[in-house]
């Protein structure tokens, strides 16, 4: 930035920034090309030799070198103007004022620009045959409880269809895996995750879950129903100006972690639904709802969704070896 010097100098202040800002860096930091007559002076380099100079570590530098690139390549690319720069400030500025411990518009922002899955894809990359992963989402809290298998998900009163889950967990050559958690975390009957209603006092419809070591994990609660992700703040704004609307299809959360595995994070739908399409089917049989730990009184519209599936984890090898081929 210009000096208080600069600024105050009536000759200088009516000048562009690019050369106050060249005016004002000694000469050892500025580009060769900034002091050459009829050269073009290109703000972009000079943010990136400042950096070059100053920034003493190497990956804030890259990461920085790299988002002051595109950012300047896209508002070259897309000839961005001021009163579309401003909206964005704006839309920024109400994502951080209106972000809570339980809505996050930020996440939603990187979740629904692809970010999110993006990084995970980077960072996670699974090899031929591994369950796919997916964005964590903004209902992701920390205080899900730790239960066994074959436990209930949710608290009394809670709202839905009866659900058993069932699933597998097995390695890529089939074997099961031990000591594995499966966080799950799920809406309720009525579309709403629990920390959308503002009394809630402890965890529902969430919890880790301790596989047995033969690689299997059931937990019963209700069937989620398809929501809306958050659409009355920033978010919802920029979807509906680019056409998009804010439903998502039913589904469940899971974070899924053993030892000598890479984390997955992934959700499933079920069949109806146009994403990943996976199968539950009714039971309607009350000596099974029994089995799968519902309680007398517990199914109250005469059928339990049972959804199974099998998780297939890649080794940390597996995914290291994925990621030193890039
Ligand atoms: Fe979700």
């Amino acid at each position: 930035m210009a000096s208080i010097d600069v600024m105050r100098d009536p000759t200088k202040t009516g000048k562009a920034i690019r050369a106050q800002i060249r005016d004002t860096i000694p000469k050892d930091l500025a580009l060769e090309t900034d002091f050459k007559e009829g050269t073009k002076y290109t703000i972009t380099e000079h943010v990136i030799k400042l950096m070059d100079e100053l920034c003493k570590d190497p990956r804030t530098l890259k990461v920085f070198t790299s988002l002051v690139k595109h950012l300047h390549a896209f508002a070259r690319e897309t000839g961005l103007t001021h009163d579309e720069w401003r909206l964005a400030i704006e839309m920024l500025t109400r994502a951080g004022k209106e972000s809570t411990d339980f809505k996050n518009e930020f996440i939603l922002l990187s979740d629904t620009l692809g970010l999110s899955v993006l990084l995970d894809e980077l960072s996670h990359p699974r090899p031929d045959g591994a369950t796919e992963s997916c964005e964590e989402g903004p209902f992701f809290t920390v205080d899900a409880p730790e239960l066994p298998s074959g436990t209930s998900l949710i608290k009394d009163g809670t709202l839905g269809e009866a659900m058993f889950f069932e699933c597998t967990l097995k390695n890529l050559k089939g074997e099961p895996v031990k000591g594995a958690k499966l966080e799950v975390w799920q809406a309720d009957g009525d579309g709403l995750y629990d920390v959308q209603y503002p009394d809630r006092v402890e965890a529902n419809n969430r919890a880790r879950i301790i596989a047995t070591d033969d690689g299997i994990a059931n937990f019963h609660g209700v069937m989620p129903t398809a929501y809306p992700i958050p659409s009355d703040g920033p978010v919802g704004d920029m979807l509906a100006a680019t056409g998009r609307h804010p439903h998502r299809a039913s589904h469940l959360h899971f974070h899924i972690t053993a030892p000598g595995y890479d984390t997955l994070t992934t959700a499933l739908y079920p069949d109806f639904s146009p994403f990943l399409g996976t199968d539950p089917v009714l039971s309607a049989d009350k000596a099974e709802w029994a089995n799968m730990g519902f309680k007398e009184g517990d199914v109250t519209t005469g059928r339990v969704h049972i959804w199974k599936y099998a998780f297939v984890l890649a080794s940390n090898e597996e995914v290291a070896a994925l990621k030193a081929k890039k």
